[in-house]
């Protein structure tokens, strides 16, 4: 599977120098990447850029209740690959690859985008919670 490792190779080169992020409010370090970055270079090739996924093949992030829904578990299932209570198994013959690589700080900046983006309206997520249920 080549995916696994673009991704691996992608997070380990961060394309942009850190911290400059123009308005970012975040506490803490900046994101290396904006968000919409991590989503375009990592998930649209699947879900696509609207967030609209395809059909039977793999599932629309627009209106998803696993990315409006707890941001712990949103954070388990993307960088554990650990099922969110949401997610029905057996729906997809489609498998997605874990992000392991993916740091607290660039998940919250990705899951955020989610979470504001293709009509999705939920709270922002900040690198703490991420953390905190990766512990978990
Ligand atoms: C190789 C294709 C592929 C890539 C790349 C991919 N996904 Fe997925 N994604 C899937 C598949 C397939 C599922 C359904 C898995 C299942 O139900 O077993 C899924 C499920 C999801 C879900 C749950 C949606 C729901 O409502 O059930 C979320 C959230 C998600 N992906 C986010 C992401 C994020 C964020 C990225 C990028 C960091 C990403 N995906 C990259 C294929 C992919």
């Amino acid at each position: 599977m080549l995916l696994p490792l673009l991704g691996g190779v992608i997070g380990c080169a961060p394309a942009t120098p850190p911290g400059n992020i123009p308005g970012s409010l975040a506490a803490g370090p900046a994101p290396r990447r904006s968000g919409e970055e991590l989503y375009n270079g990592n998930c649209a090739a699947c879900h696509q850029t609207a967030g609209q996924g395809i059909p039977g093949i793999y599932p629309r992030l627009a209106g998803s209740p696993t990315v409006l829904g707890d941001p712990g578990a949103l954070a388990r299932w993307v960088i554990k690959g650990q099922r969110a209570a949401t997610m029905e198994a057996g729906r997809y013959s489609t498998a997605m690859p874990k992000f392991g690589w993916l740091e607290p700080v660039d998940a919250a900046a990705l899951f955020t985008y989610l979470r504001t983006h293709f009509g999705n309206r939920a709270p922002p997520v900040d690198a703490a919670t991420v953390s905190g249920a990766l512990a978990d």
